[in-house]
């Protein structure tokens, strides 16, 4: 969701004229996108702003916006008492407003210069803003590096559409609810629209995004245009080769999803699908509103409708009140469930609510962290060596290497002259760490 923010804010400042950055020296603005799903995002963010100050005093006219969900959690007041060398401050709620700050700060005039961007979904991103005749690029917060940041014009084969802002659950560790406010859909005809530009700038992949994406329901006076619906009017936009969406949740999948699924070759065979925990006793507590059978069973029928999707997840290890065998069953759900990838986060307390302190030492939660990371590892090596000797449908990405349906990266043995955006029949030859190789078939 911050990367598609911050190409929203990206495209605010493109369109009156500034170039992405990733260098400093040259930069008109600096727009900070923060993070503050997990304690060690907010701190990032918060050392990355504090690193402006020198910045701010090389470049006195230049302008530093803070926005995103840490941006809204500690508030405007906070940061600019904080960092007083901060120009403006916008929350996660107001991304809508972004776009008038940036024409009162520069106007319409066209200047040269750019914003936002971010990968990895879940940690600060700094952009930054150069006039024309400069370079352009996006930078992590993290490492001042640009090296795997995405470009704020769509021109690349994947691109983001937002389809959900907010969420409307309660699980109880999660402070997005509280940054983002509740679940609101966009209309389809926007979302369709964005697809379609970013299509006509080449996508060819779309990434419908939302906290809990297959919730999307949106009224109209002809009736309810439902997730599938959105799903199929989307795959449906010339030029749209595939479609994903991220992150479902198990609670919003219906039948008309899986008959989309099942039916519709450009939904991409692969869901994300955060479990959290494998223990009935964690996922109460946190209000996740599943069994562990139940999230199985879900699994099930994606497979069902799809026997070569892949499915991954979410971990949280060390929720407060997680025993040895309540981590057992975690550890166990992951053959179980034979997720191909899953990331995994040691529990941060991101709320004051009674009970939800962190009840295992640092060495603790490290050491069952590293336990899921080995047993994830394991499998998703098994996952890979079963894809050897299939013929994948793989789109390039570039002219030797792309993703198939399941969101396995192939790398071909030899460059294809086609390019990126191509889709190709590729047989699978091998596995190298955590990528297919594959060999050019007809
Ligand atoms: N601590 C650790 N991980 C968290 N996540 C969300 N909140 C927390 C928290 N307080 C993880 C969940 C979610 C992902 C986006 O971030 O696994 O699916
Ligand atoms: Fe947070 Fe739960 Fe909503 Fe996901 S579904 S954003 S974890 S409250």
């Amino acid at each position: 969701m911050n990367e598609a923010d911050s190409e929203l804010m990206a495209a605010s400042f493109i369109k009156r004229g500034f170039k992405l950055t990733d260098d400093l020296k040259r930069a008109d603005a600096v727009v900070v996108n923060t993070c503050t799903v997990r304690q060690r995002a907010e701190d990032k963010a918060i050392s990355q702003i504090g690193r402006l100050r020198v910045w701010k005093k090389n470049h006195p006219e230049g302008k530093i916006f803070i926005a995103g969900c840490a941006a809204q959690k500690l508030g405007g007041k906070h940061l600019k008492n904080r960092f007083p060398f901060v120009d403006e401050v916008i929350g996660a709620k107001d991304i809508d407003k972004v776009d008038a700050m940036v024409e009162l700060f520069f106007g319409t005039t066209q200047r040269g210069s750019a914003a936002a961007g971010q990968r990895g979904g879940y940690e600060p991103q700094e952009s930054t803003a150069a006039r024309q005749q400069d370079s352009a690029a996006v930078t992590t917060s993290a490492s001042l590096s640009t090296d795997h940041l995405p470009p704020a014009t769509v021109s690349n084969v994947s691109a983001y559409v937002t389809a959900m802002r907010g969420c409307s659950l309660k699980c109880t560790y999660c402070i997005v609810p509280e940054v983002r406010g509740p679940a609101s859909y966009l209309p389809p005809e926007e979302i369709l629209a964005e697809a379609a530009a970013k299509a006509a700038a080449g996508a060819r992949e779309i990434i419908l995004l939302g906290q809990t994406v297959n919730a999307y329901a949106y009224k109209t006076p002809a009736g309810v245009v439902s997730f599938a619906d959105l799903l199929s009017r989307t795959s449906a936009v010339p030029g749209v080769s595939r479609v994903r969406f991220m992150s479902p949740h198990p609670l919003y999948f219906n039948a008309d999803f899986f008959r989309v699924f099942r039916d519709n070759p450009k939904i991409a065979r692969y869901v994300h699908l955060p479990v959290q925990s494998g223990s009935d006793r964690i996922l109460k507590a946190m209000r996740r509103g599943y069994t562990r059978t139940e999230y199985l069973d879900i699994v099930a029928k994606i497979r069902e409708a799809a026997p070569e999707a892949a499915v991954s997840t979410d971990f949280i290890v060390g929720y407060p009140g997680e025993s040895e065998a309540d981590f057992k069953e975690t550890l166990s759900l992951v053959a179980a469930s034979g997720i191909s990838f899953a990331y995994c986060f040691k529990y941060s307390q991101r709320t004051d609510a009674e009970g939800l302190a962190p009840d295992l030492g640092e060495a603790e939660m490290e050491e069952r962290l590293g336990r899921l990371l080995a047993e994830v590892k394991k499998n998703s090596s098994d996952i890979l060596n079963k894809r050897i000797g299939r013929i994948e449908e793989v789109l390039l990405e570039t002219e030797d290497s792309g993703r198939t349906s399941a969101n396995f990266i192939v790398r071909l043995d030899r460059k294809t002259g086609l390019k990126p955006g191509s889709l190709i029949q590729a047989e699978i030859t091998g596995v190298s760490k955590n990528t297919l190789k594959g060999r050019l078939t007809l």
